[in-house]
Order: C-alpha cells, then structure tokens, then sequence
C-alpha cells in the first residue's frame, strides 16, 4: 500500500537499521509497480526522509534523486534530470563529466569526501561538500554478457566526509533493487 507514513523513520535507529526499513519500503511500493518515473519519485522522497531521520552527517544531506538515460541523446551517453528532493540541479550531464558522469561511464560507485578534490565535480549547489553517485544498471541488449547503465541515484551532503561504505553498500542494493523492478 502507498501511504505517506512509509516515509517515517524514527529517530533512534542506526544507519543500518534505516537503510534496511529503505530497502524493505522500496521493494513493497515496487511490488506491484513498475514505471521508473513513480519509483524513483516515492524514493527519492523515502531516501530524503531517511537521512533527515539520522544524526549528523548523514542529517545534512541536501539533494538526493536521481539521473536517468537520455533517451533523445542518440549516442546514449548522456544523463538527464530525474526524481529528486533538494534545490533545483542540472539538468543535463554528459557520461564521463563530474561525480555522476564518471558513475555512469566507468559503471562503478563513486564515493567523494570533498567534492571540491574531485577533478571536474559539477557544483549544481556550492553548499554540497561530499556526494555519492551509484549506478543503476540492467543487462545491455546490445552487448552480451555486459551492463548499461539506465540510471544513477546520486546524494549530496552540505558537509564534508558525508557518506561511507555503509551508504556505499546499502545504496547499490537498491540500485540492483531498482534495476529489476522498473520498466526502463
Ligand atoms: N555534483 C554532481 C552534479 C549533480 S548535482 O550534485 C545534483 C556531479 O558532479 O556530477
């Protein structure tokens, strides 16, 4: 059932503990939904909802949404604006360029303590320090045995050091949950 309440994360849980009940409310809105524009909609919401719940840093999370696939860029390597919560973003960003165009061409994690170290970080917003981009990606029809990436849900902290291995772990489990239950 879609309710309001899913995104109420009480206060005294620990990360973990939050990305689990993250993970468990995503699989139950997806379960009998598969368009990607709902569901990334309702978790870039839950997503917010969770880090709000959580103590510092995690508390100081400023953006969090998505970059899917832009499907009228015929080379197929650009991203474009998807479902966020936070300021308003860019809205276009070429595979290869910043925190989440180096996620969707090398198809791997990106987990930055200081976006102001990383070469070529597009600053959508001067107050985010730290980010974490994770791809989503689902097999490539075009490609045996290889992966495309259709997506990448990207997280922004207004201060350093924002995000570790556990958000790293939790948040490509929910890219491997989103890739197989969105129709992308
Ligand atoms: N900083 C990102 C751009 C997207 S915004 O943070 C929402 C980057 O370097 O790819």
């Amino acid at each position: 059932m879609v309710h309001a309440d899913a995104a109420n994360f009480a206060s005294d849980l620990s990360k973990e503990q939050v990305y689990d009940l993250v993970l468990l409310q995503a699989e139950s809105l997806m379960s009998d939904q598969r368009n990607w524009v709902c569901n990334t909609a309702n978790i870039a919401s839950l997503l917010w909802h969770a880090y709000k719940s959580l103590p510092e840093p995690s508390s100081h999370v400023n953006w969090a949404g998505f970059y899917t696939l832009d499907r009228s860029d015929p080379s197929g390597k650009s991203l474009i604006l998807g479902p966020f919560q936070g300021k308003i973003a860019c809205q276009a960003i070429a595979f290869g360029r910043g925190v989440c165009g180096t996620a969707a061409q090398t198809q791997k994690t990106q987990l930055v303590p200081n976006v102001e170290e990383f070469p070529g970080h597009i600053a959508c917003d001067s107050e985010s320090k730290s980010e974490i981009v994770v791809p989503i990606t689902v097999d490539d029809p075009n490609n045996e045995g290889g992966r495309k990436v259709v997506a990448i849900i990207d997280v922004d902290c207004a201060v350093e050091n924002g995000f570790d291995e556990v958000d790293a772990k939790y948040l490509g489990e929910l890219a491997e949950l989103l890739a197989r239950s969105c129709d992308w």
